[in-house]
């Protein structure tokens, strides 16, 4: 049976020049480099420059991805924009970067699913693609968490960077047989029960102010290994795979414990598994793209690799992608 498959042609990423290391953070709030790796893993993160906002992280991405696919970046009809840092309440983030792109025709929107920000659009976008609403889908995760973090915080503060990740999706045909190329499967789950264990104090309609961000760490762990392994475990019911067909279990980037933890817990081995927290901390909806493009850039994602998407963040929302680059 045919089937319409959407398909990854090119991946592109941003990080901003400024790197924010443990030792600097130990200078700013109570804390020190040992207990941070130790907790997370995290050695640096990247910090945007006074005047760079989500939409110039986002745009950088989104031209390396195009040049990556060698098309037009008019031949584009979505974009779509994972970020919980939009650069103003309104219009859309994902409308400056259409702008800066010089496209003019199709649609653009941001989606906000915190860290499932890119897996969330990820699914949105096949979900247009398959229906034949769109052809060319250019999906973003960008955020500059650095803006809403709340710097006398060390509980927070030393979690979180700026980054940005795209990719260019394209329909395809397809046998529907998990050797096609392309998105397999999609599973997302939220539980707004959760709702204030991650969550940024301010907002338009309740404080008329941006806001800070405010997590209860141990419940969000506690909660994360369980959430993820479930919407995988579904992945790979809908697909009939399991944790041995996949070569690269590309997870959200939220800390090294629980990154290795899911895997552990799946079955799927450390070498499997790309980590970039250690440099680029937690870049929420933007984690899993700029994953993606280093294990592209190095060689270890490869065409035709079976590749395991997942996130878990505020909300709490969550969610797995499977594919076949
Ligand atoms: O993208 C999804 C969103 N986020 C996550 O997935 C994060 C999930 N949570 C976590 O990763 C972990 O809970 C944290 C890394 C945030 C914290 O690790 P933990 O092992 O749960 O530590 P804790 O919160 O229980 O804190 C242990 C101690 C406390 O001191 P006392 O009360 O034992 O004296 C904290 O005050 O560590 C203290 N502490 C710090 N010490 C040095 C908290 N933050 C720091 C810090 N430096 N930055």
């Amino acid at each position: 049976m045919t089937v319409i498959r959407s398909v990854v042609r090119g991946i592109g990423s941003y990080l901003p020049a400024r790197t924010l290391t443990n030792h600097d953070l130990a200078a700013m709030v109570d804390t020190t480099d040992e207990w941070i790796q130790q907790r997370t893993g995290i050695k640096e993160r990247h910090i945007a420059a006074e005047k760079e906002c989500t939409s110039d992280l986002a745009l950088a991405a989104a031209k390396k991805a195009i040049a990556a696919a060698g098309i037009e970046p008019e031949s584009i009809d979505l974009i779509i924009v994972g970020t919980s840092t939009p650069d103003n309440t309104f219009p859309a983030t994902a409308c400056a970067v259409q702008a800066g792109l010089g496209i003019t025709t199709g649609a653009a929107f941001d989606l906000q699913a915190v860290c499932s920000g890119f897996v969330f659009a990820l699914t949105t976008a096949d979900n247009f693609i398959r229906a034949g609403q769109a052809r060319r889908v250019l999906v973003i995760g960008a955020e500059t968490f650095s803006r809403i973090l709340d710097w006398d915080d060390r509980t927070t503060c030393v979690l979180f960077g700026d980054g940005a990740g795209a990719i260019v999706l394209e329909a395809a045909e397809g046998e529907g047989t998990t050797a096609d190329r392309g998105i397999l499967t999609c599973h997302l789950r939220s539980d707004g029960r959760h709702k204030e264990k991650l969550f940024v104090d301010g907002g338009p309609s309740s404080t008329r102010t941006v806001g800070h961000l405010r997590m209860e760490g141990k419940e969000v762990f506690r909660h994360a290994v369980g959430m993820i392994t479930d919407v995988i475990e579904d992945a790979f019911a809908a697909t009939g795979t399991s944790a041995g067909d996949v070569d690269w279990f590309v997870p959200h980037q939220a800390n090294r414990r629980i990154i290795d933890g899911s895997a552990k817990k799946l079955g799927i081995p450390l070498e499997k598994t790309v980590t970039t927290v250690d440099r680029h901390g937690n870049t929420s909806a933007a984690s899993i793209p700029l994953a993606l493009s280093v294990a592209v850039a190095d060689g270890r994602i490869k065409e035709g690799d079976l590749v395991l998407l997942e996130a878990m963040g505020g909300g709490f929302t969550w969610g797995s992608v499977l594919l076949r680059w």
